[in-house]
């Protein structure tokens, strides 16, 4: 498929849908965010656990240079290796490199069908080591969703959330063969109950999976019912160390006597650590805890930011993460593109981009 940036992300996928055919990303914003939004950010999303991220989908761009270069990176077929790869840089480049005008998009077959559960635990470490150990048993599920005690509190119990959960996973294999699909969420279910599960309820039918799937979906903006500010971090740690780093965070919320909801792309091991405040909290002390947050991460072998990109707000935590000559390579690179340093000035490194020559 080929498409101008413009385009909602849910129509690229009920487009793709209509032809029997997949685009498989899936932020959760995907009602309302654009293609092109997701292609500058390389964005997530639940079912990248299965799928990959919007990277994986893009065979090429048509791109505008701030020279006034029109570009075409890439190509319209499944492989393509001449040059570098100029569309897997581009994709995820937050705006700093070029405004990208088309977008090539790769599709996938789509499967017939899809098993949902809600698996609730009592709290998240639980829930966390459920994760690592489905994984582990080579069961390879499309999303494993996490909820922390605190954004199960932002979603409301009642409805598909009981009301004695502490923590909650949203479980959803797919594929061709609906014996195999309910079986792998089967054997999903078990090790989630051996791990501690509280319950494993499996929807029935496309109306129970929407009444779980639209609390996820706008969960974040949840999270304001409890307090009326928060830093939505998207940190990633290997998916082995998932329990730590949730008892982490929660340790350095406590710590910082602040809300941390954790929630998120469980399964990829990229979790949205929120710090939830209000106005009368000691900024100081708000930063502190995202810093222990990011530090956290890092240090169980993770990364910054797993979706969500570097932006601005992100930036000085760059050098946490990589080294003076990958950053200093990177301002390189921004140089070529973009000389003058026009576009999205500040974005990703901290400090004023070098300029060629510099
Ligand atoms: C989500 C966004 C915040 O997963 O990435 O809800
Ligand atoms: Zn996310």
């Amino acid at each position: 498929m080929e498409v101008e940036p413009g385009v909602r992300t849910g129509e690229v996928m009920a487009k793709a849908e209509e032809a029997g055919l997949f685009y498989p990303p899936d932020p959760n914003s995907w009602e309302t965010c654009t293609i092109g939004g997701n292609v500058a950010e390389n964005a997530g999303g639940p079912r990248a656990l299965k799928y990959g991220v919007t990277r994986d989908y893009v065979l090429g761009l048509e791109a505008v240079l701030p020279s006034g270069a029109i570009v075409r990176t890439g190509s319209k077929t499944i492989k393509g290796v001449a040059g570098y790869d100029l569309t897997g840089l581009l994709v995820g480049s937050e705006g700093t490199l070029a405004v990208i005008t088309s977008i090539v998009l790769e599709l996938v077959p789509r499967p017939r069908e899809v098993a949902t559960a809600l698996c609730v635990f009592p709290d998240a470490v639980a829930a966390g080591r459920a994760v690592s150990r489905v994984l582990a048993e080579g069961i390879l599920p499309r999303t494993l969703e996490l909820l922390d005690d605190c954004a199960l509190e932002a979603v409301g119990k009642g409805g598909p959330f009981p009301a004695e959960a502490g923590a909650a996973l949203i479980a959803e294999t797919d594929g061709d063969d609906a014996d195999a699909v309910f079986s792998s969420l089967e054997r999903l279910g078990a090790i989630c109950l051996r791990e501690g599960a509280l319950d494993v309820l499996v929807a029935q039918g496309e109306h129970q999976r929407e009444a779980i799937w639209k609390h996820r979906r706008v969960l974040s903006e949840s999270l304001r019912r409890l307090r009326p500010r928060k830093i939505g971090e998207d940190v990633v740690v290997p998916r082995s160390r998932i329990p730590e780093a949730i008892a982490r965070f929660k340790a350095i919320g406590a710590e910082a006597g602040l809300l941390v909801a954790t929630y998120g792309h469980a399964g990829d091991g990229n979790l949205h650590a929120n710090v939830l405040f209000g106005d009368e909290d000691d900024p100081a002390k708000v930063q502190a805890c995202v810093e222990g947050i990011v530090r956290a991460a890092l240090e169980l072998g993770g990364t910054i930011t797993g979706e969500h990109g570097v932006g601005l707000a992100k930036a000085r935590f760059l050098p946490w993460e990589q080294g003076a000559e990958t950053i200093a390579l990177q301002r390189h690179l921004k140089a070529v593109f973009d000389p003058l340093g026009i576009l999205n000035p500040g974005k990703i490194f901290a400090e004023p981009a070098a300029t060629l020559g510099a």
